[in-house]
């Protein structure tokens, strides 16, 4: 029998993806399917703090299984920023321009621009907490390249490759990213279950 499973995101393209790869064991619903229509602020100083306080959000109110992510961008030379607030680095809105421009003006003239996504996913099931984590490092180069993805694809160079992830197709970027390497240790852990 399927088992419900809350995703604590409105991105119906993140939830589709992963119920794919689930298989029918469990049924993903999204926030929106639930019912819960507001902003769950994320305010705690770390991917893993953040990725914990939404899925708590929400099993405090539905007492439900559920999980949610986060993601950021980690640059060796900013001391790890931008990190928790790759979204909002250099705006208040997910202005992924600007980020860009706010990242490679930090990194003019450092020689060491190694950097690295790292995706945080927590899970509450059967009231015990869990967190999985996925990470790909690379290097952010000079100048865009590319115009696929989103947010800091277009200067982020995996290592190993000779393309940016926004010069990859997705299926490529969805083969080594972050996030799948993370819903890829989720998805092993529920099928355990
Ligand atoms: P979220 O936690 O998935 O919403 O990601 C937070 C922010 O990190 C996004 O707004 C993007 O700026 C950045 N980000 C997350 N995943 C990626 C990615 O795969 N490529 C480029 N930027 C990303």
């Amino acid at each position: 029998m399927s088992r419900e499973l809350i995703f604590a995101t409105n991105n119906l393209h993140k939830l589709e993806e992963i119920q794919s790869i689930i298989g029918d064991s469990f049924v993903l619903k999204s926030l929106q399917q639930i019912g819960f229509n507001e902003d769950i602020p994320e305010t705690a100083p770390t991917l893993e703090g953040n990725a914990l306080l939404k899925a708590q959000h929400i099993f405090n109110i539905y007492g439900k299984n559920c999980f949610a992510d986060d993601t950021g961008l980690e640059i060796e030379a900013l001391d790890g920023r931008p990190g928790v607030f790759s979204a909002r680095y250099a705006t208040d809105g997910h202005d992924f321009e600007a980020n860009i421009d706010k990242v490679l003006y930090e990194l003019t003239g450092k020689e060491n621009r190694k950097a690295r996504f790292r995706t945080v996913i927590a899970l509450i099931l059967d009231g015990s907490t869990y967190t999985f984590d996925g990470r790909v490092s690379g290097e952010i180069i000079t100048e865009r390249r590319g115009s696929a993805g989103f947010g800091y694809d277009p200067v982020f160079l995996p290592d190993g490759y000779s393309f940016t992830f926004a010069e990859m197709p997705l299926e490529e970027k969805n083969k080594i990213s972050h996030r799948a390497l993370a819903v890829n240790k989720l998805v092993g852990f529920l099928k355990s279950k």
